[in-house]
């Protein structure tokens, strides 16, 4: 059994199937009678954080790793004495374990690792000609891994394995500029003008505020493609494309049950 501490889970989720996991394990916690905190990982302060209560982490897997956003996040948090953690990530296939590299560097700054556990999503990527009924079959398996995930933490029975070497050589994907400079050179995340309202929800919705409106919204070029602006935006007027196939683009995705304001932190 976890100590009846507060949950502070931070979380960052770009089209929401990390944030319904979040918040499947958030009620089975309250369930147990535990209090549970939400914070968005990009509002992270060293001050506001609690060494005091039990840490969440959550967020998707990108690149056989995760959003260098995430990466910033995790090496943000400070040196602790024991306080208890656990992570959960979303992905759509594999991640080349990124768990494993999480939790060495937990461990480094002196977190006691409770559990770790990677649940599959629908694809927020390769979205073109899902079937419908598919993606919301896979979405209530997720919640429920989730809800199982909560119980097992707060039981003692969650684990934390870690396949050495092998996925902290993948990890360093995800971490290196150039796979981030391949992967915006190979999508192409494109706007049409005559559908955009100029509403500025993909500019707030930018989790390293790289949208400026000049004045139909104009992607900088430290896009991370986490699609955040694409699921927020109310009229689908972005979509992501890939270059190599004819510019041909990916149906705009966000995951079902979460409305645009949830994805704004
Ligand atoms: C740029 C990008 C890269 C991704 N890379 C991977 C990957 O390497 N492996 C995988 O299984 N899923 C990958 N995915 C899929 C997401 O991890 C998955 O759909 C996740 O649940 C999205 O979470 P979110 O809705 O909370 O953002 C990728 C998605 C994007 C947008």
């Amino acid at each position: 059994m976890i100590e009846k501490k507060p949950i502070d889970f931070y979380y960052f989720s770009g089209t929401g199937n990390t944030y319904l996991v979040v918040k499947a394990m958030k009620d089975a916690f309250e369930k147990h009678e535990l209090e549970v905190n939400l914070l968005p990982l990009v509002r992270f302060t060293e001050s506001g954080f609690n060494e005091n209560n039990i840490v969440g982490l959550a967020f998707p897997v990108a690149a056989q790793g995760t959003y260098p956003l995430c990466w910033e996040f995790l090496n943000k948090l400070p040196q602790v004495n024991g306080t208890q953690i656990f992570m959960v990530d979303t992905l759509a296939g594999i991640s080349g374990g990124i768990v494993g590299p999480v939790k060495k560097i937990l461990r480094k700054k002196g977190f006691t690792t409770i559990g770790a556990k990677e649940i599959r999503m629908p694809s927020n990527y390769f979205t073109k000609g899902k079937n419908k009924e598919k993606i919301i079959k896979m979405i209530k398996t997720g919640k429920g891994e989730a809800k199982k995930f909560a119980d097992d933490i707060v039981n003692g029975t969650s684990g934390w394995a870690r396949i050495p070497v092998f996925s902290d050589l993948l990890s360093l994907l995800s971490k290196s500029n150039m796979v981030w400079q391949f992967m915006r050179k190979m999508t192409n995340i494109k706007l049409d003008t005559n559908l955009c309202t100029l509403c500025d929800l993909c500019e707030k919705a930018c989790p390293i505020n790289n949208i400026v409106l000049k004045p139909y919204p104009t992607i900088n070029n430290r896009c991370q493609l986490c699609q955040k602006c694409i699921a927020v935006c109310p009229t689908e007027a972005l979509i992501c494309a890939f270059k190599n196939k004819d510019g041909k683009a990916y149906t705009p995705y966000r995951a079902k049950g979460v409305a645009p304001d949830e994805l704004i932190d």
